[in-house]
């Protein structure tokens, strides 16, 4: 028994302490030879060969043991502690490789509490773990080039996406028949109406929505956010059950809401998929009702009609089968107080009480108010946006005109006209007032002109709407109520007749045009009022490419709270109107006043009274000359008084009720705008 023996023997049972007595490790040749091979076990085992194997064996690799000698060898304590965190990652794939060296160990001989292995049984293992890695590697090198071609595809299409376990872009509709089940008679319809590649959110929403995944989505206007939300919910309902809803899509507006119903019931041609909008609350009552055969799957509504019907007694709808819920808008319709969804879309969201119902919010335009209110309440949320975050759209070219005054306003609109512009055009003005106002002005422009605002009947607003869509309207003057969503083919102008209340709904307005990939022009008026706004929509513009003045730039950055202010009023703005306002206060007695009150019930439930004493009562001669005459009265207007500007009136209100052929009264609704 030589020197080594007895100290080995005095030694045995006893745990070497690795880490403090690396070096001293070196001197045991045997032993760091061992290691070496990448077989041996370092800690924990009987390191003095004594064959009482006492001691658990520790999963350690060789690298471990290499770095910590290196620790020991010259670093302090505290470059200690930073290695061993920079090398955390790497320790834990090695772990994976040190479980495999273990079990290589432990099936080998034993001897002397030493786990031994052959050299032949060494080669072998080693050739299988080599083969092993190898796999390993290549799979791993398949993975890293599999999502770096996925980054570079989302790269690419200036997708960004946030959130764990998100399944790949598809980049043709056919792979989502192949890889989640897309009813072939639905990629049929999609061809049929021409649509052969996706958009970059209906690349990325749509499989994730296939998932079940619960989303909040922007994407710029005309991307396509309306299929990346129908084509998931055809795929998952997968057929027609008499179970009730079990999909349901809230849109800010009735026009919204039966444009997504049209384009789901096109998608879903020869499937069968009952899709429904909601109508009268009293039809629909009776339709979806507890006793109703439950002989529908999808619903298409604005809030306020399905809040109503669910808070009658018992309720007139049952939500507790939907699986989807869509939320379009969704921060329009997440907007709290005056004229706000909100309470409505809370009582929506406890409706659909099923255990299985899935959100997916969708807009261009994300506030930080939805967005932590999904964080909070959304399962496993993915969010995924396309370029920018509220950005307008690249391809519209905007523009921004300063005219002075109300009156250059109108000034400034007909020399567009004047000069010639290519229809459809849509004009925004700020309320229903100003609606009106510019439609009495503009139907003597000798042009189809025609207005939709709130306070118009549902059928009305319906003709105006089909009247635009076929190209019998040229010009629609409107309201915020067409800002958000509503997808006219070849809108080739959008003028901002009033300054939008914000640069969100500046985005809205605008994105009107420019859809699908196609390019449109935006115009924008603004006078000494609208100063305040005026350096967050020319910062839009600017993102987008396109010029602007870069005094604008540097005004005043407003607080948010005027901002906010702005938004649910904006500045108050004289009459538009052509007449002086000295003739029509001329006109006896408050005459501006008069004549404004007149020119306000013009389109509203007092038209067909009007209509009945000017059109019938005061013959027909007034009416005949009545334009000349207005247009003359208006270049030599200081001359005459009163009665000039009673005449004036009396022309108006004619031509109003030729250019809108109202038929009916007007039944107020103010659903939105
Ligand atoms: N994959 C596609 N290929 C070509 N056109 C498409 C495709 N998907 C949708 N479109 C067309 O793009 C237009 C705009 O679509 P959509 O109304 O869904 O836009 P959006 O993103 O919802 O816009 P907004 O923000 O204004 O609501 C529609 O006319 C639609 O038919
Ligand atoms: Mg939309």
């Amino acid at each position: 028994m030589d020197a080594f023996d007895l100290f080995r023997k005095l030694g045995a049972g006893a745990k070497f302490d690795f880490k403090r007595f690396g070096r001293d490790a070196d001197r045991f040749k045997g032993v760091r030879s061992e290691q070496k091979d990448g077989s041996g076990l370092l800690s924990g085992i009987d390191f003095f060969g004594t064959g009482l194997n006492h001691v658990q064996p520790v999963k350690w690799t060789e690298e471990e043991a290499e770095k910590n000698e290196e620790s020991e060898d010259g670093a302090t304590g505290k470059r200690k502690r930073q290695d061993e965190a920079k090398t955390v990652k790497k320790t834990k794939k090695k772990k994976e490789d040190a479980l495999s060296d273990t079990e290589v160990a432990c099936g080998g001989q034993q001897g002397e509490g030493i786990l031994w292995t052959s050299s032949a049984d060494r080669k072998s293992k080693g050739l299988q773990k080599m083969g092993r890695d190898k796999d390993k590697t290549s799979m791993k090198r398949l993975k890293q080039l599999h999502q770096e071609k996925v980054n570079r595809v989302r790269a690419l299409h200036r997708i960004n996406v946030h959130g764990c376990d998100v399944p790949d872009p598809v980049s043709t509709f056919s792979e989502l028949q192949s890889e989640y089940g897309l009813n072939p008679r639905v990629l049929q319809n999609l061809s049929s109406a021409g649509l052969t590649t996706p958009t970059p959110i209906q690349m990325q929403a749509i499989p994730l929505m296939m998932h079940g995944r619960e989303l909040l989505a922007c994407a710029p206007t005309g991307s396509g956010k309306t299929l990346a939300f129908c084509l998931p919910l055809l795929t998952h309902l997968k057929q027609p059950a008499n179970l009730g809803f079990r999909a349901l899509i809230i849109s800010p507006t009735r026009e919204l809401a039966s444009q997504t119903h049209r384009e789901l019931v096109r998608l879903s041609e020869g499937v069968g998929f009952r899709v429904h909008i909601l109508d009268k609350a009293s039809i629909a009552a009776k339709k979806y009702g507890p006793n109703s055969n439950k002989k529908y799957d999808i619903l298409v509504s604005t809030p306020n009609r399905l809040v109503f019907l669910l808070k009658q007694d018992p309720p007139a709808l049952n939500l507790s089968s939907v699986e989807w819920l869509v939320v379009d808008e969704s921060d329009k319709l997440f907007e709290d107080g005056r004229g706000g969804f909100r309470d409505q879309l809370a009582a929506v969201f406890q409706a659909c009480s099923g255990p299985r119902v899935r959100r997916a919010l969708y807009s261009a335009t994300c506030v930080p108010d939805v967005e932590q209110w999904c964080r909070l309440n959304l399962d496993n949320l993915v969010s995924v946006n396309i370029g920018h975050r509220n950005a307008a759209v690249e391809t519209v070219k905007q523009e921004l005109l300063f005219v002075g005054t109300e009156n250059g306003k109108l000034l400034a609109m007909r020399d567009i006209i004047k000069k010639g512009f290519l229809p459809p055009m849509l004009v925004f003005v700020q309320s229903i007032e100003r609606a009106r106002e510019l439609f009495h002005e503009l139907v003597y422009e000798g042009i189809n002109v025609d207005v939709i605002h709130a306070d118009r009947t549902q059928q009305q607003r319906d003709n105006v709407i089909s009247s635009f869509r076929s190209g019998d309207i040229w010009v629609l003057i409107c309201t915020a109520l067409l800002a958000r969503g509503i997808d006219f083919k070849g809108v080739n102008l959008v003028l901002n007749y009033d300054f939008p209340t914000g640069a969100l709904e500046y985005i809205h307005r605008i994105g009107r045009t420019g859809r699908a990939g196609h390019t449109g022009r935006a115009v924008t008026f603004f006078t000494e009022d609208d100063k305040p706004l005026l350096r967050s929509i020319a910062n839009v513009i600017k993102q987008a490419g396109c010029p602007v003045p870069d005094f604008m730039l540097g005004f005043k950055k407003i607080h948010s709270k005027v901002k906010r202010q702005l938004q649910k009023k904006p500045p108050k703005r004289s009459t538009i109107s052509t007449t002086p306002h000295f003739l029509l206060k001329k006109g006896g007695g408050g005459a501006a006043g008069k004549g404004e009150k007149r020119i306000k019930s013009a389109d509203g439930p007092n038209v067909e009274k009007n209509k009945g004493v000017d059109g019938q009562k005061k013959g027909k001669k007034k009416k005949a000359d009545g334009q000349m005459k207005g247009k003359k009265k208006r270049a030599d207007g200081q001359m005459k008084g009163k009665k000039k500007a009673e005449n004036l009136q009396t022309t108006r209100k004619d031509a109003t009720v030729q250019g809108t052929r109202i038929k009916k009264k007007e039944r107020p609704n103010k659903q939105a705008a």
